[in-house]
């Protein structure tokens, strides 16, 4: 079956909501193949955020990623790289619909749209390429 990376982000964890996230992921249906509590090093996190380096928020999106452990997800099911993107909702929490993960637990700090709490990779060809960085 087709499989994609998915991150509960430091603050998920910080929040205590990775169970209430890997709850959503099964309830859908999704197999969790695999799974890691991570300390992201800037490497990591340089190589898996390269498509947005030089943009404003790429710093603080490093910085944020580095400042507490992540969950690295490798979870598994037919169409999950869209199914799971679904189940996210949209990247501000502020507007993301209810129903979403973002849209029911994520907060506006008013500083960013950052902490949104998780990450899926968007194509097939992305969850290969972050497949492999996360779970080398
Ligand atoms: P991911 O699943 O994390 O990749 O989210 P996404 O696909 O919805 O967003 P995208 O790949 O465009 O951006 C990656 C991450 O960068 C987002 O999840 C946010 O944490 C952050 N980000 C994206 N756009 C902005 C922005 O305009 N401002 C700020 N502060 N952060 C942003
Ligand atoms: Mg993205």
């Amino acid at each position: 079956a087709e499989e994609t990376l998915i991150l509960v982000k430091p603050d998920g964890v910080a929040r205590g909501l990775t169970g209430e996230i890997l709850r959503r992921i099964e309830a859908k249906g999704y197999t969790i193949a695999d799974l890691r509590m991570v300390r992201a090093d800037r490497e990591l996190l340089a190589a898996h955020y390269a498509e947005h380096e030089g943009k404003p928020f790429y710093e603080p999106l490093i910085e944020f990623m580095s400042s507490g452990p992540v969950v690295a997800v490798r979870a598994q099911g037919e169409r999950v790289i869209e199914g799971f993107r679904s189940l996210a909702g949209t990247t501000d929490p502020t507007t993301a619909a209810p129903g979403t993960i973002r849209g029911d637990l994520g907060r506006d700090w008013g500083l960013n749209v950052q902490q949104n709490l998780v990450h899926g990779s968007d194509s097939t060809l992305s969850a290969e390429r972050e497949l492999g960085l996360w779970f080398a």
